[in-house]
């Protein structure tokens, strides 16, 4: 019998067009390449990995329109015609008046903070991104996370637990307004779980930032990940087009900073853009001193072409069902193994809870650190701690516990398949099966800042 309803099985909405070998190693192999890298999973040579999955950033496969586009690169100094392309490719989904590209997102982020930041100054944000709060703190100012609760707790269930705390901000801009140059909102969440943010509330945060004058940043890396969310869960949004509800949180807003390299489907790339005229043209200045003229900022004119290209493939509906489908297959999976992950799953990764599932293991011997090396060394999976070791140490050089001892396995864009992810299944259940023999870890070297890329670790035994 002939039937029209969908099937259960979301595939892949694209096919194989050009592939790139993986290299599959011993666990001896394995063992020797961390203990040659001091246990940090960022030195190890990404040869040696076999399923990655450190980052979604950079590492998703551009589409074959993305490589053609790549052809239509007009490398001209000024005005090139692949800037035109860009900036309107950007403005049709976030329509601020300046667009300012940079190289990458913390490029945007550094021009920004140090033309708003500086001593005594908070941001306030629902949580900052590492970069994000590297930049803020440079500066001298002060990076707040204001997330509501259920944020912080890796198995509440809240569909939008990237929401900031509107009481929480209004109470800090009670006390300091002065202080305080601009609110930020990341979508998704990235440190807290990839997270979404509902349109509600960047409608409280905006009505904050009204009663006070303040200007609304959005960080909006993973913009159409969020929108899908919005779409899905929030009351009033199934049915309507992702590009509107894109629209609409960019129409909250004052400003945003990008990382080009996650959802606008780039290897390279960020902008920042603004409504304000004065706020634009110190950007502009700084952008000149350090990443390139206005109309190509950090990259090549081929970068631009790929990147406008990007930005119309990633609001697509079936993209966007097949992303966050197969986000939650990994992650629904590992929930029936009894593996411990923050739930609902996120948009573009599984984050495993290794605070829950090495309870042996006290926060300050990195529980994160254990569980992403065991990963590594038993299956060559190569995830990013995100707990701890990344955000543990203050910038007065004190050590305490993060919120959370997280494991990140971040899913690259349209470049796994589902077996690969169904070996990484097994690989998590492997690896949670021996949980408890797992060993604490301390940091025998560390950098003054972003200590999780270069610090070297060695096992407690
Ligand atoms: N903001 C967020 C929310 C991010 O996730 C990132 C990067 C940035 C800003 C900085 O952008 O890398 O282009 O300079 N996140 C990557 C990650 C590195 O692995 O999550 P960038």
């Amino acid at each position: 019998m002939a039937s029209d309803a969908p099937f259960r099985t979301i595939i892949e909405p694209f096919r194989i067009h050009s592939v790139e070998p993986l290299r599959l190693t011993t666990p001896e192999q394995r063992r020797a390449a961390l203990d040659g890298v001091g246990y940090n999973l960022f030195s190890i040579h990404a040869q040696d990995v076999l399923i990655d999955l450190l980052t979604d950033s950079g590492t998703g496969a551009m589409s074959r329109d993305q490589w053609a586009a790549i052809q239509h690169g007009d490398e001209s100094y000024a005005g090139s015609p692949s800037w035109f392309v860009f900036r309107d490719a950007v403005q049709h989904l976030f329509p601020f008046r300046h667009v300012i590209p940079t190289h990458q997102g913390r490029a945007a982020e550094r021009i920004l903070f140090e033309v708003v930041g500086g001593p005594g100054q908070v941001v306030p944000n629902n949580t900052h991104f590492d970069t994000t709060r590297a930049n803020v703190e440079a500066t001298g100012a002060e990076a707040l996370d204001l997330l509501i609760p259920e944020g912080r707790d890796p198995s509440a269930d809240h569909p939008f637990k990237g929401n900031l705390d509107v009481g929480a901000l209004e109470r800090l801009l009670t006390d300091r307004a002065s202080d305080v140059p601009l609110v930020m909102v990341t979508v998704t969440n990235n440190s807290g779980g990839g997270q979404p943010v509902s349109l509600a509330n960047l409608r409280e945060v905006r009505a904050v930032c009204d009663a006070f004058g303040k200007p609304l940043f959005l960080d909006a890396c993973r913009f159409a990940e969020n929108a899908w969310f919005i779409r899905e869960r929030e009351p009033g949004q199934s049915g309507r087009d992702v590009i509107d509800i894109v629209r609409d949180m960019a129409g909250l807003a004052d400003g945003m900073t990008m990382s080009a390299k996650k959802d606008p489907m780039g290897n390279i790339g960020g902008w920042l853009a603004m409504n304000d005229d004065a706020l634009a043209e110190q950007a502009r200045n700084l952008l000149i001193l350090t990443e390139g003229f206005p109309t190509y900022g950090g990259l090549a004119g081929r970068d631009l072409e790929a990147l406008a290209q990007g930005l119309r493939e990633v609001v697509d509906h079936d993209y966007l069902r097949y992303r966050i489908r197969s986000t939650a297959y990994l992650g629904d999976a590992l929930v029936a193994r009894g593996v411990p992950v923050v739930t609902p799953i996120g948009g573009h990764a599984v984050y495993l809870d290794a605070r829950a599932l090495l309870p042996h293991i006290d926060p300050l011997r990195y529980p994160g650190q254990s569980l992403a090396v065991a990963l590594y060394e038993v299956g060559g999976v190569r995830g990013c701690e995100i707990g701890t070791v990344m955000f543990g140490r203050r910038p007065d050089g004190v050590e305490a516990p993060a919120a959370m001892d997280l494991v990140r396995l971040a899913i690259p864009r349209r470049t796994y398949t589902q077996s690969h992810i169904d070996y990484v299944i097994e690989v998590c259940e492997r690896v949670a099966a021996r949980a408890g023999e797992l060993p604490g870890y301390r940091i025998t070297d560390q950098p003054a800042a972003l200590r999780h890329f270069t610090a070297r670790f060695e096992p407690l035994t």
